[in-house]
């Protein structure tokens, strides 16, 4: 993984849903091969993300928690690989995935990624989920690795549609 690492943004949540709004905004950025990796404990929103990031790229199948199967891969406008790394401990069972090809025009979205991000390439965004001091509030931190397009995510992020609709929603 690139060492630079930039804290874009911190988004407060306050349900699944905005959640999964907050991915598909961030999925308008997304180009091939890039890899998001998400970490957080069990409940902190992950899986919604994958699923926000699914409808954005009109996968049509339902995303499933992948904890007990530890991929999947789902058609949608790009292929969307989607890992959960938890029960993943070593370089060589990343490399068992046997996912080499399948990388080249995917988004990969990696839960428990922390765990092998040393391992990974191409890792574009972390997002880091954490809960909140309300039922269903959960803190999102995003930091990207890829110096060149920091401008991109900050403006999806801070000027796009998620904060405009925020503020829309705050001046009604
Ligand atoms: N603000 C929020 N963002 C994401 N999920 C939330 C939020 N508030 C409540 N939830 C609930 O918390 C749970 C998150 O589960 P999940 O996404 O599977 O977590 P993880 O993959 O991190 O273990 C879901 O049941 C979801 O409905
Ligand atoms: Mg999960």
């Amino acid at each position: 993984m690139s060492s630079t690492s930039e804290l874009v943004v911190e988004i407060k949540t306050d349900s699944a849903e905005m959640t999964r709004e907050v991915a598909k905004d961030i999925s308008a950025i997304l180009r091939p091969k890039d890899t998001v990796i998400l970490t957080g404990d069990l409940g902190a929103g992950k899986t919604q993300f994958v699923k926000g990031v699914a409808t954005a790229l009109h996968v049509k199948d339902s995303v499933v928690s992948p904890t007990f199967i530890i991929g999947a891969i789902y058609e949608g406008d790009l292929k969307l690989i989607h890992i959960d790394a938890y029960r993943l401990d070593s370089l060589y069972e990343v490399l068992d995935l046997g996912l080499d090809d399948e990388f080249l025009d995917s988004i990969c979205l990696i839960e428990w990624g922390n765990k092998i991000a040393d391992f990974v390439e191409n890792v574009f965004l972390t997002v880091v989920f954490g809960f909140g001091e309300v039922e269903n509030e959960r803190l999102l931190k995003v930091y990207c690795h890829d110096q060149n397009r920091l401008d991109d995510v900050k403006k999806v992020m801070v000027d796009g549609l998620y904060f405009s609709r925020k503020e829309k929603e705050i001046s009604k």
